[in-house]
């Protein structure tokens, strides 16, 4: 029941009443509930920041009807910095898409009608989910793909679950195939060769012009995976690849702490992209956004020191008992230097090393209890990590026959510290010291 002392409704402009015993403050010097949703939201004052604000929204504010109808035909044509809504895009989320287009996007012819880089990006929660909207934009049920057996594992588990239930079939292919192999691949319905240089775990280095230009001439789109280039070393566009993906949690983000990803593409296929994001409600958060942009403010220098740390860790592990080979594209004996020269400006931190065979059972004692060495999932971040390579059902045109596989993200550490862990390692698997 109500009464006049304790209505349900509170009276229009008044705070409800919390409680029944009587005030000393007189109720009509109350803040009116309208306040609660007007004050603070209009900052006159004209603050010039280094870095470009998080702005949080849901909701977008219009001045008028007219303004809505043409903010909806510009966000439905993916005109840049065209929205409606937060999902759409809001500055913080506009300056990391504008920022992975340009960086990226490097190389791609520049559009006739304006100067710039010819490249759109959408961002979406995870490098994975970039894979999975790349595809899943430019296939359709009834479409062939074609995939890199040493693709990310999870990108292969895409290509068996969802894509083979959304009628898209993939068939996997030697990474190392040159362009005429890969052309006896192609069946009338396949829409897309995928790319990744340097392989998941393997390392193989990809001739990426010639297998996008062997894709363009039988009508099919070509794109890749770029995390390992990051993008200061390999520039998919100007190799000819029409969609690059891109995992921004890698060097990027940079510091282990942020998840996302990016699709980017020439302005040509930009639409048919914005429609699927916009389609599926895919956005990523201002606050996700902020860090990534703080992070690739330092890309260039953190991507330097990993290089050239990881290349002295790979040259002593080269030296040492117990390794067979390492495997990464920098390194002179590896089997695709060559074409990492010719394509690649640099490499980063990460690599794998093969191991003598009968060493399988050790490989616990070389990766676990280290110091400095993280046994984790992802790279890219300041640390180091190590993790042995579970290839067992990810090679099905050429199954892993050589020693045991671990792979190593070398970080910012002193490389004097990180060797002492490894060293510490191999005696535990009992390896004489060097
Ligand atoms: C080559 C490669 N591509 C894509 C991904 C997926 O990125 P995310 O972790 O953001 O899903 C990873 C993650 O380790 C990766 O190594």
């Amino acid at each position: 029941m109500t009464s006049p002392e304790s209505p349900v409704i509170p009276p229009a402009n008044r705070m409800p009443a919390m409680h029944p015993t009587p005030r000393s403050t007189p109720r009509s010097s109350m803040p009116s509930t309208t306040r609660y949703s007007e004050v603070g939201r209009r900052i006159d004052a004209l603050v010039r920041t280094a870095n470009v604000p998080v702005v949080r929204a849901s909701s977008v504010l219009f001045e008028s009807l007219a303004a809505v109808d043409l903010a909806l035909e510009d966000t439905a044509r993916g005109v840049r910095h065209a929205t409606t809504y937060g999902t759409c895009g809001v500055p913080t989320t506009m300056a990391l898409m504008d920022a992975v287009a340009e960086l990226e996007g490097w190389g791609a012819a520049p559009a006739l009608d304006r100067k710039g880089p010819g490249t759109r990006a959408a961002l979406v929660p995870s490098g994975l989910a970039a894979i999975a909207l790349a595809v899943l934009t430019f296939a359709a049920s009834g479409d062939h793909v074609l995939m890199p057996d040493s693709i990310y594992g999870p990108g292969r588990a895409l290509a068996q679950g969802q894509l083979a239930r959304a009628g898209i079939e993939a068939t996997f292919y030697d990474p190392r195939i040159d362009p005429a192999g890969l052309a006896q691949l192609m069946r009338p319905r396949t829409r897309i060769v995928y790319l990744e240089s340097p392989g998941s775990y393997t390392f193989e280095i990809q001739d990426v012009a010639g297998l996008a230009a062997m894709a363009r001439e039988h009508g099919a789109l070509s794109m890749i995976d770029n995390a390992w280039g990051s993008p200061l070393h390999f520039h998919p566009f100007e190799h000819g690849v029409d969609v690059s993906i891109v995992p921004l949690t890698k060097y990027w983000g940079g510091h282990a702490d942020v998840l996302m990803g990016a699709v980017v593409v020439t302005d040509e296929l930009w639409p048919t992209l914005w429609r699927t994001v916009r389609g599926l409600g895919l956005c990523v958060s201002s606050d996700d956004a902020w860090l990534v942009l703080r992070g690739l403010r330092t890309l260039p220098q953190r991507v330097a020191q990993h290089e050239v740390s990881a290349i002295a860790v790979a040259q002593w592990l080269q030296r040492h008992d117990g390794v067979v080979r390492v495997l990464h594209p920098a390194l002179p004996d590896h089997p695709d230097h060559a074409l990492w020269r010719r394509d690649f400006s640099g490499s980063c931190g990460l690599f794998s090393v093969e191991l003598e065979r009968g060493l399988e059972s050790r490989v616990a004692a070389l990766v676990e209890g280290r110091r400095h060495f993280g046994i984790g999932y992802s790279w890219g971040g300041f640390e180091s990590l190590i993790m042995p390579a579970r290839l067992q059902g990810l090679r099905t045109t050429k199954p892993w026959d050589g020693g045991p596989l671990v792979r190593l993200h070398v970080g910012l550490e002193s490389v004097a510290d990180l060797l002492e862990d490894l060293e510490q390692g191999f005696q535990a698997m009992g390896i004489a010291p060097r």
